[in-house]
């Protein structure tokens, strides 16, 4: 009989508690926490097969969390969208974590629905079905309201129009987090050198008082936003990413939606309405991640350089 994977998660917020359930339903998995941060060693240290990481968005914060991991013999998953693709941030840091996952013989992976498979497994998935890629637009609008308030707020809900221009400014509030890295993981495997990437955030405010599972949000301030990344490549635009997040996206005339549009060749546009969940597509990839992050090579690895996700 093979022995069961043993999975730890470190966080106890909205991801790993979905995705600790998604684990205990399969069999052969054991399931360790969610353990918040009280009891850091019990997941960090605990020797497990995978540690799934889901605390913050910054791979600074998540570093010397991924390194006490890895340096007690686990792979590493985490939810951390600067994870996804740790160059783009503080190349020194990825370096040196993948050196030692290395060194240990385990891996570590970044990723969730975005980053991790909206906006690049997705991409590539469907770049191999068309010939050739000239440039990439790809869209998605969420629906917001069943984020947890810490998130809600740091990526630009719940704000005055003062409060969120100058959380902008300040970087306290981000909007979604991620695209470059995921411009670079589709970059990479496409053998597309990006040179520049051009990052827009747009507040989009309440007409109304807006009840989300973690807040409200009064009428005049911000519901949502719009966020418009462009990244290029040879002086021409190459990959546009447009997404929208809003607490009750038909205030903002829109419904929950995906798409991808491949131009050049024959190209290729995909569809997927109504769009994927945001809080079990995570959970899902994540989850589906841990017999993958087990099966793949030491060392920092990206989605692009994996086989997909799978509920196995
Ligand atoms: N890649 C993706 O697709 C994807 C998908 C979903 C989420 N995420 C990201 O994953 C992170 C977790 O999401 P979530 O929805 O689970 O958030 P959440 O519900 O707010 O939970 C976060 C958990 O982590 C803890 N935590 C926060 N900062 C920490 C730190 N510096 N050290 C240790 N523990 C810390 C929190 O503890 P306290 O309550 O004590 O603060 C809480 O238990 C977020 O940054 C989110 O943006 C990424």
């Amino acid at each position: 009989m093979t022995r069961p994977l043993r999975v730890a998660f470190y966080g106890a917020g909205q991801v790993a508690t979905n995705t600790s359930e998604v684990l205990r339903g399969r069999e052969g998995v054991v399931v360790l926490g969610p353990f918040g941060r009280d009891r850091r060693d019990e997941a960090l240290r605990s020797g497990a097969d995978v540690v799934v990481i889901a605390t913050t968005s910054f791979l600074a914060e998540i570093a010397d969390d991924v390194r006490d991991a890895v340096d007690s013999g686990s792979n590493v998953i985490t939810t951390a969208e600067e994870a996804a693709y740790p160059w783009a941030n503080d190349a020194a840091t990825a370096d040196r974590l993948d050196a030692l996952a290395r060194s240990r013989g385990v891996s570590i992976l970044g990723t969730g629905l975005n980053p991790g498979f909206a906006f690049d497994a997705l991409v590539l998935t469907a770049c191999g079905a068309v010939p050739e890629v000239e440039s990439l637009l790809v869209e998605r609008v969420v629906d917001l309201s069943g984020f947890g308030a810490t998130v809600l707020r740091r990526i630009g809900v719940a704000h005055s129009a003062e409060s969120f221009d100058e959380g902008r400014r300040g970087g306290t509030v981000t909007g979604h987090i991620g695209f470059p890295q995921s411009m670079r993981v589709v970059g990479g495997r496409l053998g597309v050198e990006i040179e520049r990437i051009d990052a827009e955030l747009e507040p989009l405010f309440a007409e109304r008082d807006l009840e989300a599972s973690s807040l409200t949000v009064r009428a005049g301030e911000t519901a949502g936003f719009t966020q418009r990344y462009v990244a290029w490549s040879d002086g021409r635009e190459w990959f546009e990413a447009r997404f929208t997040g809003h607490v009750a996206p038909s205030e903002a005339g829109e419904e929950p939606r995906d798409s991808i549009t491949i131009r050049g060749g024959r190209g290729l546009y995909l569809a997927i309405t109504p769009g994927m969940n945001p809080q079990s597509g995570s959970a899902s990839v994540v989850a589906n991640s841990v017999r993958r992050v087990v099966e793949a090579q030491p060392g920092w690895v990206t989605v692009g350089e994996l086989p997909p996700a799978v509920p196995v």
